[in-house]
């Protein structure tokens, strides 16, 4: 393949952040944008450069222009999009949450499996080179055998009807926001999970505020891992390991340092900036793998992304919240 040609589905927030990295992703253009309305696709083409805009998602969806789609709706919009995407034999790369449930995940895992399409979830944090550098010091064995991850991820909101973040329809709450990138990391550097153990505080409309998840490991190691809406909190994580301990430093879904320390050793500092806003990593790991043919990425593997999937719903499940994918329309 010559390139990787990409379009956004979904106008809004992320979609206008990532749009600027695409400068720093070898073999990759973007070159469509898709939302619901025609102005605001026009809009957001005009503000990127973007050279073609769709004023609805099938359009570009069945663009003979467009190899991969970058899902960037709210979490329960994600299957659909991506189902419709997949069956267009486009590649998918798809925002985190992956879904609103683990049986739409697994819905769009089967589809894009029995298409041979790539897939991946769009979880930015593992494509950070010092991210990266901590998967090496561990596998080098300079922190021993990791035995637990502790993270916290906060960012304080007040309550707001009808955004995305406090709305259930629309797969509000901290757990599949920010809950996601801790279990994602703790897995990332513990393995499956063989049990899960969930605190929650909600808003009066039920939607989690506050969450605090415990969770063994099937190999080996916990995680103690707490995310909320009600208060700053600085986004730290350290990885425990039987001879010493990485810090990644806040805030750690988007770190450019972490601190390796071991008993009796000065502290060791890595620190790599990323490049752009920080989401070129994950487009040019999914570019890369496009463009070789392969259909998964062995850094966020799908595997890893179902798990994730099934320890979030089992979270929430324990707070009595059972969220749905939703149909939108004009897809099916
Ligand atoms: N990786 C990261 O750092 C990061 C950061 C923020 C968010 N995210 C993820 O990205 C996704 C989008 O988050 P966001 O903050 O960009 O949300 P947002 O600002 O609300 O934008 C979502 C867009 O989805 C489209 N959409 C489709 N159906 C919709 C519906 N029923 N209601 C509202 N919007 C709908 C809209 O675009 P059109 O009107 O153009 O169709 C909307 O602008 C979420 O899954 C979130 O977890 C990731």
């Amino acid at each position: 393949m010559n390139g990787v040609r990409w379009g956004i589905v979904g106008a809004g927030s992320i979609a206008g952040s990532v749009a600027g990295d695409f400068q720093f992703v070898p073999g990759a253009a973007l070159v469509a944008i898709a939302s619901r309305t025609q102005e605001k696709a026009d809009a957001f083409a005009d503000r990127h450069g973007i050279p073609k805009a769709f004023g609805n998602y099938r359009s570009l969806l069945e663009s003979p222009d467009v190899d991969a789609v970058y899902i960037a709706t709210p979490h329960p919009q994600h299957r659909d999009v991506a189902l419709a995407a997949i069956a267009n034999g486009k590649h998918v790369l798809v925002e985190k949450a992956f879904t609103a449930t683990l049986a739409g995940a697994q819905q769009v895992v089967d589809a894009a499996r029995a298409k041979g399409v790539f897939a991946m979830e769009a979880l930015w944090t593992r494509f950070l080179p010092v991210v990266a550098a901590a998967r090496e010091v561990v596998a080098w064995g300079r922190i021993g055998d990791v035995v637990a991850v502790q993270g916290d991820l906060y960012a304080h909101r007040e309550f707001e009807a009808g955004n995305r973040l406090f709305e259930p329809e629309l797969g509000g709450g901290a757990i599949l926001d920010l809950g996601v990138y801790l279990v994602n990391l703790a897995q990332m550097f513990l393995g499956d999970v063989k049990s899960i153990d969930c605190m929650t505080r909600l808003f009066p409309n039920g939607v989690e505020k506050a969450a605090a998840i415990t969770l063994a490991h099937t190999a080996h190691g916990l995680s103690s891992l707490t995310c909320g809406f009600d208060g700053p909190g600085p986004g730290r994580m350290l990885v425990v390991g039987t001879k010493g301990w990485i810090e990644i430093e806040p805030r750690f879904h988007h770190p450019s340092v972490i601190t390796i320390h071991r008993p009796g050793v000065l502290p060791r500092v890595i620190e790599a900036a990323p490049s752009g806003r920080g989401y070129s990593h994950e487009f040019a790991e999914a570019t890369k793998r496009i463009s070789e043919g392969a259909t998964e990425s062995p850094t966020m593997p799908l595997s890893d992304t179902l798990e994730v999937m099934r320890v979030l719903e089992a979270c929430l499940r324990q707070a009595g919240i059972y969220r749905k994918d939703a149909t939108v329309e004009g897809l099916r």
